[in-house]
């Protein structure tokens, strides 16, 4: 039998997932590495980790392989990140990442050259302290001696292709994250970069998703254990790859993904794009089709925050009786009542991306009272972060997308809790699926699409993804209409505020 290897060169760690033709998943890895923050609301990490962690996570998995072969590899991976090469492709300072926010003052140069609307149409997206091309405007201004030297231009995940294969490619759906695509042809943009003065030779060449595009060479098969001569498709951007591991290749059904970062994810069958920039529109890594998606910086991350910050009992009662620390802390969160009596928590840890696009903004408890304890605060962080999502929701149904069932997928959607409050908020029916490795899966799937194992990304969904269970909105819907009302109200009361304490580095 021939497997796909799926390789996802995550935010924490790299993740290998091994699956069989009919879905089946034989093995899954991850290698984690650190996140280094040199300054507050920067993050970077070191191309070299990513690609240690996925020489482990690929030999752990074919150590489950048996005598099989490896037909095709796909590779995704955490978006946006600047990584530079010189001439010699060697790496020229740490990867400047997705959540990093010293691009401000180069996002309003950005937006001021090229004009927001024409940005938006083209790009796809406003100019947000996330995308590739601010950071490029970055290193120019406060590194020249590294951008004089910069020749290779580079996503996390095409790195690694880099050390897999020794080619540079990059797929559209993750290049769309960049700024400098003419995202509705799939192509590099010449007005874009000409405007920004970006030299397009130091951007790789664009494929689909599920092409064939480089082979594992001989010294990165001696470090890894695979076949050298394995062929290594496009892949994804992780937010497109997931969706493909979530069955998502065709317009019609709208996902929430909960990881660090929460995600809210519809297909379409055309280019179109949001006016306002509040959601943003990418290539999907299926051809002939585009995606539009909002994003709330921290989903997970803040009920991660949480945890760390205030639940030192909870942790110690996990060590003790070996029970996920989340679903201790979701369970003492279930005790408290839903809109956990008037307390609101604003998820704005890491600033925010959709619908405020606010770098400046923080996170807030609003209400607290001493009737307030833990369990209501654990309690309104999970409310919080799906009244942020359903802001993306409400956005993607201004545009036309119909809403009324919502898959879910990633860390969060894993809580029988969790999915409750989503039916509630949202309104809508919520339907999990059988596969949970997320968009390494994905990408092994695009990996069976390039090498003839399927013919195509929605063949491919319809062998492998189900839905399984499906969880309807109870009798506390109706109480949260007036809660996100409140919570909606809360952004433009403080916007002023976090500006002004961004302004003093608070
Ligand atoms: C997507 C985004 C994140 C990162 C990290 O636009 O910024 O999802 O890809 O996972």
């Amino acid at each position: 039998m021939s497997l796909l290897l799926g390789i996802d060169i995550g935010t924490s760690g790299s993740k290998a997932v091994l699956i069989a033709p009919d879905g089946g998943v034989r093995a899954e890895a991850t290698t984690e590495y650190p996140i280094a923050v040199p300054r507050p609301g920067w993050a970077e990490q070191e191309p070299e980790d990513w690609w240690q962690a996925t020489v482990a996570s690929i030999r752990q998995v074919l150590a489950h392989a048996g005598g099989d072969s490896i037909a095709g590899i796909g590779l995704t991976g955490q978006m946006h990140g600047l990584v530079l090469l010189d001439e010699a492709g060697k790496v020229l300072r740490p990867c400047i990442m997705w959540n990093d926010q010293r691009t401000a003052a180069q996002c309003a140069e950005i937006e001021q050259k090229v004009g927001r609307a024409r940005l938006i149409e083209l790009a796809g997206k406003p100019a947000l302290t996330g995308f590739t091309a601010g950071k490029i405007l970055w290193v120019r201004e406060n590194e020249p001696a590294v951008y004089g030297r910069a020749r290779h231009v580079l996503l996390p995940k095409d790195y690694v292709r880099y050390r897999l294969t020794g080619e540079f490619a990059m797929d559209v759906a993750d290049g769309s994250g960049t700024l400098l695509m003419d995202v509705g042809n799939r192509v590099w943009s010449d007005e874009l970069l000409g405007l920004l003065d970006i030299p397009c030779e130091w951007l790789p060449p664009l494929h689909e998703s599920h092409e064939v595009v480089a082979e594992v060479s001989a010294a990165a098969a001696s470090a890894t254990g695979l076949r050298a001569g394995t062929p290594v498709v496009a892949g994804a951007g992780d937010q497109a790859a997931q969706s493909i591991g979530t069955g998502i290749a065709h317009e019609g059904i709208v996902s929430v993904t909960i990881g660090t970062s929460g995600v809210v994810f519809a297909a379409t069958s055309k280019y179109a794009f949001d006016p306002t920039g509040g959601l943003h529109a990418y290539c999907h890594a299926v051809p002939d089709t585009w995606h539009l998606m909002g994003v709330t910086l921290s989903a997970g991350g803040s009920l991660r925050w949480f945890r760390d910050a205030l639940c030192e009992p909870e942790k110690a009662e996990a060590a003790r009786t070996g029970r996920d620390v989340y679903d201790i802390i979701t369970e003492l969160a279930s005790t408290a009542p839903a809109g956990s009596d008037g307390l609101l928590f604003l998820p704005y840890l890491t600033g925010e991306r959709t619908p405020h696009a606010d770098p400046d903004a923080r996170g807030v408890f609003f209400g607290l009272s001493l009737r307030h304890g833990k369990a209501h605060m654990a309690r309104a962080v999970i409310e919080g972060v799906t009244f942020s999502l359903r802001e993306c929701l409400d956005l993607l149904c201004g545009l036309g997308q119909s809403c009324i069932r919502v898959r879910v997928s990633g860390g969060g959607s894993r809580s029988a809790f969790w999915r409750q409050v989503m039916a509630d908020v949202f309104g809508v029916e919520i339907v999990e699926v059988n596969v949970t490795q997320g968009a390494a899966y994905g990408a092994a799937l695009l990996a069976g699409v390039g090498t003839g194992v399927f013919s195509n990304a929605e063949q491919a969904c319809e062998r492998t993804v189900r839905e399984t269970c499906s969880t309807k909105p109870g009798p506390n819907a109706g109480a949260y209409a007036d809660t996100y009302e409140r919570y909606r109200a809360l952004y433009p009361a403080l916007a002023p505020e976090f500006k002004r304490a961004g302004q003093t580095g608070s």
